[in-house]
């Protein structure tokens, strides 16, 4: 096959949601569908069980899936098809942001009784500020829930999405009938306990009094609410959706299979092809012939004896091959792999060669870092793989003066891993490890110990935000470093950190230095 139709046939998403509300349960049906998997319940969650919060055994076995499941690829109707997982638990919401850089499009998922619900709105926060198309998928409506116009509106407020649906529900929870698909113009029925559904009824005309015959009473409501569904909402345009300005939604039932095929039809058939990024140099296209791609996740290996690491790669342009050197820009060096791996769901295998969209993990004994770019010798530097701001904070100390190198090392990698962050006060000279959740804190500890055998301790700080600053004006930049000098830091590139210790703090600042920038994303 050409390099040309190679691209045309990959699709790479993720699908991300609240905890709980169906994703690893989608996740599955799509892959029984590329015949993945066989049997339902192949796909462990990845979701760290709330009631496990701090139990070791139960993150490493975490650590462990989520190597498995990281991406998983599977072929479906002659389209390659990558899914990428992303990590439920919210303390590893920058892991998933990371993620959400290495695909074309993702597919929410929202649970019809809870609607939209704190971590989707993060999460889609972040497809907003790439405008990544969206679709997505209501679930469990086999389950009493919020009236789907209603659902609607909580979608285009919280999220700030503008939606139309593609499929509509007809009743729901135990009068749940199925779903009538807009896009097909057909009924879909559904039969509780049936793991698939029978071919859609075709039904243009929905003033057909035939339609009672499949729905009985819900008939006029469904008529009702379709013609409501046509004034309110726009037609469905795929270029609309492709540039992020329509998000089409599906109504369904994972757990049912029901709805999920509709999806994966539509979803192959509007879905985009791989994109091309922007570097530091210029925007890469994927059709270019020479390889590029980035690091958005470094994965430590299982083996604490051994301390090497797989890189996920995204390729971006060109034809990767094994074996062929390839310049790893930050160290300026050329690096051959030996080992590619290629990530079909639930095995992994080597790869002989990948193309723009697929995902290829390189192992890796301390060569990588998130962000890092491959070329064939161009020197740029892919854009876009942001660190936020953290929102916990401590002092990290050394508890064991015998391994104080050890600890250096342990902190350096863990944080290139994109474990979380590291900040050096600059008059105390004290670090600072920021994170999204109190989980990391407990992940670092546990880590520098088994895999570095160094000892660490925290110390409480306060502190509300960390921001980067930037300002064009020296001379206001020296005042305000002059003034809050107790309050500022390096990040791990140098670059200069101010700790604002309460919203005040940080909104008079901002106030009195109009000309300082405040970053709270890593890229500016
Ligand atoms: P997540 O990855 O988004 O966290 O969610 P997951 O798929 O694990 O689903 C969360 C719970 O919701 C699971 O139940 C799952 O069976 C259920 N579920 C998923 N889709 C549907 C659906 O369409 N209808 C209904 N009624 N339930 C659904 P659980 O009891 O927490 O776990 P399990 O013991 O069933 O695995």
């Amino acid at each position: 096959m050409g390099f040309l139709d190679e691209i045309k046939q990959r699709r790479t998403f993720a699908i991300i949601s609240h905890p709980d509300a169906g994703k690893t349960t989608l996740t599955e049906k799509l892959l029984l569908y590329g015949g993945a998997i066989q049997v339902a319940g192949a796909v462990k969650s990845n979701k760290i069980k709330k009631t496990a919060t701090s139990d070791w055994m139960e993150i490493e076995r975490q650590r462990g899936i989520s190597v498995a499941t990281s991406v998983m690829g599977f072929d479906y109707k002659g389209l390659k098809i990558n899914i990428l997982d992303t990590p439920g638990h919210q303390d590893f919401a920058e892991d998933t942001y990371r993620t959400l850089t290495a695909v074309d499009s993702v597919i929410v998922v929202i649970d019809v009784a809870k609607g939209v619900e704190p971590q989707t709105e993060k999460l889609v926060k972040v497809c907003r500020m790439r405008n990544t198309p969206i679709i997505v998928f209501i679930n469990k409506l086999d389950r009493p829930g919020k009236d789907a116009f209603e659902l609607l509106d909580e979608i285009e407020q919280k999220l700030n999405l503008k939606v139309t649906p593609l499929s509509w529900p007809i009743n729901m929870g135990q009068h749940f009938k199925g779903v009538y698909s807009i896009y097909d113009r057909s009924l879909y029925l559904f039969e509780p306990g049936k793991q698939h559904i029978e071919k859609g009824v075709a039904f243009n005309d929905l003033s057909n009094s035939e339609l009672k015959n499949y729905i009985g009473d819900d008939a006029k409501i469904l008529s009702e609410e379709l013609q409501l569904v046509e004034g309110v909402y726009p037609k469905f345009e795929v270029d609309h959706y492709l540039d992020g300005s329509i998000c089409p939604v599906f109504f369904g039932s994972a757990l049912n299979n029901f709805g999920v095929k509709e999806l994966l039809d539509c979803f192959i058939e509007i879905a985009p092809t791989p994109i091309g990024h922007q570097t530091s140099a210029r925007f890469i296209a994927p059709d270019e012939n020479q390889f590029t791609g980035f690091v958005f996740k470094i994965h430590a290996n299982m083996d604490p004896n051994h301390r090497d690491r797989i890189a996920f790669v995204r390729v971006v342009s060109g034809r990767f091959e094994r074996n062929k050197p390839y310049h790893h820009v930050r160290l300026n060096r050329k690096i051959k792999f030996a080992n590619p791996t290629a990530f079909m769901a639930q095995k992994k295998s080597i790869l002989e060669e990948a193309f723009p969209g697929d995902i290829i993990g390189l192992y890796d004994a301390g060569n990588f870092k998130i962000g890092d770019t491959l070329t064939e010798g161009e020197l740029l530097q892919y854009k876009g793989i942001p660190s936020f701001s953290p929102e916990l904070f401590r002092y990290v100390e050394n508890a064991d003066p015998m391994k104080s190198k050890q600890l250096a090392k342990g902190l350096d990698q863990l944080m290139d891993e994109g474990v979380a962050q590291l900040f050096t006060g600059k008059s105390s000279g004290r670090k600072i490890i920021g994170t999204v959740g109190t989980l990391q804190f407990e992940v670092i500890q546990h880590r520098l110990l088994h895999e570095y055998g160094a000892s660490c301790r925290y110390e409480p700080i306060t502190l509300y935000k960390t921001a980067w600053i930037t300002s064009n004006n020296k001379e206001m930049l020296a005042d305000f470093k002059a003034r809050k000098a107790p309050y500022l830091a390096f990040d791990k590139e140098g670059r200069d950190v101010f700790l604002a210790d309460s919203p005040y703090s940080l909104e008079t600042s901002m106030e009195k230095y109009p000309d300082i920038q405040f970053h709270f994303t890593s890229e500016f």
